[in-house]
């Protein structure tokens, strides 16, 4: 098999090439990539995780907007973070967030860690997004393996889709710019993102074609390009309003919104609220993962019939809502009406 000398022998070419790329081509204009600092990494890093560059950037600017700094997120409560990020989805890296600040602040005197069996130590950051920490924060060479590096080395080494990720580790530790980690690791993110792509493939502007086996060689069609059918998730809400409040609870028994704060369960509040004027509103929205459809049934409450405010649900003015994290097609329905 001729497959590891060639990743021997293209192994500074490979990289140099993708810093020399990076240093023209690269998107040199994200949010994170200027001031960079431990603290911004860390969190562009975990937002990025399941997010698009384009939806995380104006997520990005509006969390350092109000937590400029690691010293700042200090007394942040779980609920600041998680209204910072309603509408991002996948909450449990909101509450990693929060989670993994208590340690930096209780282990780590408040300084975020730089060594590797420090910050995999953390929530919410695997094997990838510690080593990306390291590469760009600390330019301390350790490789990563998101989506992207996958595709690149599978098509550049012409490896089989199957391959397993432990020899995919090897191939990206091989790659890996030894003298320049922290602009390879964007770069060869750049690449993967711009030019390397799924679908549209631009090997004329590649770096690396030169060395690359799949280099100017149709694609086979990846199956994740199948739209797939996403499981459906049916909820029927009824919104209490009673004047200027409105009936939320906070959510902690459900994956998708743990946290979050959504009006109650339609079958858990006394029918005698429910009147011929209920309006009903059916809400489709569609998740990474799942497709839920709402049934938001929405009734004013006379004084005689208000619920309690009580641990788990709470009348909540209008005007401090905006304050309160609520998941996106909910907040829409409440802000357009
Ligand atoms: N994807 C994951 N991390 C990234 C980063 N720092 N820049 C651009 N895309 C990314």
């Amino acid at each position: 098999m001729s497959k590891p000398s060639l990743k021997i022998k293209t192994n500074s070419n490979f990289s140099d090439s993708i810093v020399e790329w990076y240093k023209i081509y690269g998107r040199h204009d994200l949010p994170w990539r200027n001031s960079v600092t431990p603290y911004k990494v860390w969190i562009s890093e975990i937002m990025l995780q399941q997010t698009q560059v384009k939806t995380a950037i104006p997520y990005f600017k509006k969390f350092v907007r109000k937590f400029p700094t690691l010293r700042s997120l200090k007394n942040a409560s779980e609920d600041e973070i998680l209204s910072l990020w309603s509408g991002l989805g996948f909450y449990k890296r909101a509450r990693n967030i929060f989670a993994a600040k208590e340690i930096i602040f209780d282990q780590f005197n408040g300084k975020f860690p730089t060594t590797f069996e420090k910050i995999i130590k953390l929530p919410g950051i695997g094997r990838s997004t510690a080593g990306a920490i390291l590469s760009i924060a600390f330019n301390n060479g350790t490789p990563i393996l998101d989506g992207n590096v996958k595709r690149i080395i599978v098509r550049h080494f012409d490896l089989p889709e199957n391959t397993k990720d432990k020899e995919l580790w090897n191939y990206s530790g091989i790659m890996l710019s030894k003298n320049d980690p922290f602009i390879y690791t964007q770069g060869i993110m750049d690449v993967g993102a711009m030019i390397c792509r799924p679908i549209d493939v631009s090997c004329n502007d590649c770096p690396v074609s030169s060395t690359c086996l799949q280099a100017f060689k149709p694609k086979i069609k990846l199956r994740n390009n199948v739209k797939a059918v996403k499981p459906v998730i049916e909820m029927n809400l009824l919104l209490c309003r009673h004047d200027n409040e409105l009936l939320l609870k906070k959510i902690d028994d459900q994956e998708i919104w743990r946290g979050l704060w959504i009006p109650l369960e339609k079958s858990v509040i006394s029918k005698k609220i429910i009147t011929n004027k209920t309006k009903l509103t059916k809400i489709e929205h569609h998740l990474t993962h799942r497709f839920l459809k709402i049934n938001l049934y929405e009734t004013h409450v006379k004084s005689k019939f208000k619920p309690r405010s009580n641990e788990e649900s709470k009348w909540i003015h209008i005007k401090k809502i905006k304050k309160f994290a609520i998941p996106a097609p909910i907040r829409a329905y409440l802000e357009n009406g």
